[in-house]
């Protein structure tokens, strides 16, 4: 599985086959590396409504033809703007053609910009040719990440360590700690001055526990 960043939350993943986007926010992202008209995929996975996750998922799964996998009540939204989704919920899991995907809890509020009710804000777990890949979406800290730890080996995960709306730097040391992640990237900071956070605290903080850190730029690509 190869993981390539794109600033904030905007994570592409690689199968070899399969190209999955998660939290695809391209319009209005000013560290993402990339254009909207350039960016090939096969689902896209937005982890809740707000603009700078969900981003430009509809025009993204128009322009491939590629099928939107969320929450029901955001799948629902997405059907009605004309794309293909498939509807999941929290603690359900789902094998598509490219490996399985598994929503978790989140503990943070979503809506469309517009107002729009988009049901409950989710983590994903995908399992792709025997590894793990855990993005924790936009969260709090909350100690049933214990428990994702417990039933799934979590070979990368990605936290959110930009705080305020988030988790902070400590908060999210303490969940690559729950989760029991090998190898923790961390997202969904710097891109604005409210969640601006230090990265290489970050790092250092979860090397004195024995895990892995790596700061991605926008553009760079992690294989494992
Ligand atoms: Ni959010």
């Amino acid at each position: 599985m190869k993981i390539k960043y794109h600033g904030h939350a905007f994570v592409e993943v690689d199968t070899g086959k399969h190209k999955i986007l998660l939290d695809p926010f391209i319009t209005g992202n000013p560290n993402c590396d990339v254009k909207l008209e350039d960016v090939k995929c096969d689902y896209v996975i937005p982890t809740h409504g707000h603009g700078d996750n969900f981003g430009d998922t509809i025009e993204l799964a128009k322009r491939n033809n590629a099928t939107v996998i969320a929450i029901y009540e955001l799948a629902n939204y997405c059907t009605s703007q004309g794309v293909n989704a498939h509807p999941m919920n929290i603690g359900g899991a789902y094998t598509f053609p490219f490996g399985r995907v598994k929503l978790t809890i989140a503990h943070h509020s979503s809506s469309l910009p517009d107002g729009t009710y988009a049901g409950d804000a989710y983590g994903v777990i995908l399992t792709i040719d025997g590894k793990t890949f855990y993005q924790a979406g936009d969260t709090g800290l909350f100690y049933d990440m214990k428990l994702i730890g417990e039933m799934h080996k979590v070979d990368v995960a990605c936290m959110p360590i930009g705080d305020d709306f988030t988790m902070g730097v400590d908060d999210a040391v303490k969940a690559v700690e729950f989760v029991n992640a090998a190898t923790v990237i961390p997202i969904h900071y710097d891109t604005f001055d409210i969640i601006k956070s230090d990265a290489n605290d970050f790092k250092r903080k979860v090397e004195s526990i024995g895990k892995k850190c790596v700061i991605m730029k926008p553009g760079e690509v992690l294989e494992f």
